[in-house]
């Protein structure tokens, strides 16, 4: 399980992030999040508002983005609402990051399917680039999380990079689509298993053949 620890508030801190506002373009944004929800219920967009926040942070930081105090404290206000109210959401959801990240956050699943499939090798895999847990790389592209299953079973092991996932990894799958990102392209996302496109078998069907060509029903089989 990632721990998660809040940026300490500072001085410097304050310094950086106290005049926080949104931009024009993510203040638009912001609106428009809020207008989906009834009169007096505008604190429902609390998620879509951090998270633009975040994203701004990581436009101003050329990072992955993150949620400094006073960025959660401006939401907060801009919202009406209690501070520790936005800080519960922020410190629930993994999608915030809590301290400064780089500009890639890999997030490498460690949960059972991902795990027999070798997510320990491909968490060796980063850790040999110099990424470590909870820390921004010297060159500050990388930094490393490990999270709970995020729903790609069917295509283990995977890692969530950014807002893109990559699955069916191998320590060299990996290595390549790092290396891809490192250089500023733009690597293929999901499956990197050649041939397949999502989540279908790998190879001839072993199981439920029947369900091929027609909605076939088993229950009488049972
Ligand atoms: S266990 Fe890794 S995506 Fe589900």
């Amino acid at each position: 399980m990632a721990e998660r620890f809040l940026e300490p508030d500072s001085p410097e801190l304050r310094a950086r992030w106290g005049g926080f506002a949104f931009t024009s373009d993510w203040d638009a944004k912001a609106k428009a999040a809020i207008a989906r929800y009834p009169e007096g219920r505008q604190r429902s967009a609390v998620m879509a508002l951090l998270d633009y926040a975040q994203r701004q942070v990581g436009e101003e930081t050329t990072t992955q983005g993150w949620l400094p105090i006073p960025v959660i404290e401006y939401v907060a206000k801009y919202l009406g609402m209690p501070i520790v109210r936005v800080l519960e959401v922020a410190t629930f959801y993994m999608m915030y990051n809590l301290a400064p990240v780089g500009r890639f956050h890999v997030q490498v699943c460690g949960t059972t399917p991902c795990m027999l499939r070798g997510s320990d090798d491909i968490m060796a895999t980063c850790e040999k680039r110099g990424m470590h847990k909870g820390h921004v790389s010297d060159d500050g592209l990388w930094t490393l999380t490990e999270v709970e299953c995020m729903g790609n079973c069917s295509s283990a092991p995977m890692v969530q990079i950014n807002d893109d996932n990559y699955e069916d990894l191998t320590p060299e799958r990996l290595d390549v689509i790092l290396d891809a990102l490192a250089r500023g392209e733009t690597p293929k996302t999901g499956t990197q298993e050649p041939g397949r496109h999502t989540v279908e078998p790998v190879g001839a069907l072993s199981n439920l053949t029947a369900m091929v060509g027609e909605n076939h029903d088993y229950r009488a089989e049972w």
